[in-house]
């Protein structure tokens, strides 16, 4: 099928970056996502006519085609409300950001002082979005994750597709040099929930966008 037949008028709900769980009004737990592949992934998606919502968490890029609307969040709390709101309407959701699995419990309202030589702070887990949209997602509407494995890569990553019940996970192999976090490179295979695998080289984040693009029509 033409990809622009495809998408067009597809509405589509994209998560990307990081996000920071406040720890008082001056400090924050965070990660090295760039936001970079959630981003390209949106202007691929919206090249090809769909109407793309992305949630972003803090990052240094800015979505430019006429057909994205970004929504700029900063906590996992706030990622997860955004994200759950849009998919009411969504046909299509790619939860691509790196989300904090723990935020502090409680968040001071005033700067910490070093006063001690040890400093203890309560984490408290996160919700799962992809997991939430998953166990939410009508019969039409189709969920895919990322996940980042070390070891036994396909085993975990089909795992982590039937646990949070997504149509497809992109698994960003960690075994190249340039590929992931920081790169403007990744090297992915993808999981369909038939049991298809496809496989791709290392390439530049937006062919691999391209290439999960023209693989979405196929779940
Ligand atoms: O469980 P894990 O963090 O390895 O799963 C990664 C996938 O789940 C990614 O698609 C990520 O965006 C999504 N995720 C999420 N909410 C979380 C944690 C992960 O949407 N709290």
């Amino acid at each position: 099928m033409n990809l622009t037949d495809f998408y067009k008028s597809k509405i589509i709900v994209i998560s990307a970056g990081p996000t920071y769980e406040k720890i008082d009004p001056v400090r924050f737990i965070g990660n090295y996502s760039t936001g970079k592949m959630g981003f390209e992934l949106a202007e691929v998606l919206a090249e090809n006519g769909a109407e793309v919502h992305l949630v972003a968490g803090p990052t240094q890029l800015t979505a430019m085609h006429s057909n994205i609307k970004t929504y700029l969040v900063e906590s996992a709390l706030e990622m997860y409300n955004q994200c759950t709101q849009l998919f009411e309407k969504a046909d299509i959701a790619i939860m691509a950001a790196a989300v904090a699995d723990y935020r502090p419990a409680e968040v001071s309202d005033i700067k910490i002082k070093k006063n001690e030589d040890t400093l203890t702070i309560h984490l408290v887990k996160n919700p799962d979005i992809l997991a939430t949209l998953g166990a939410r997602k009508k019969e039409n509407q189709i969920v895919i994750g990322f996940a980042l494995e070390t070891n036994n890569e396909i085993e975990n990553a089909r795992k982590k597709l039937e646990k949070k019940n997504a149509d497809a996970i992109v698994l960003n192999s960690l075994q190249y040099k340039g590929a992931g976090f920081k790169y403007d490179t990744n090297k992915i295979s993808i999981l369909l929930k038939n049991g298809r695998i496809f496989e791709y080289q290392l390439k530049s984040k937006r062919e691999v966008a391209q290439d999960i693009t023209a693989c979405i029509p196929l779940i």
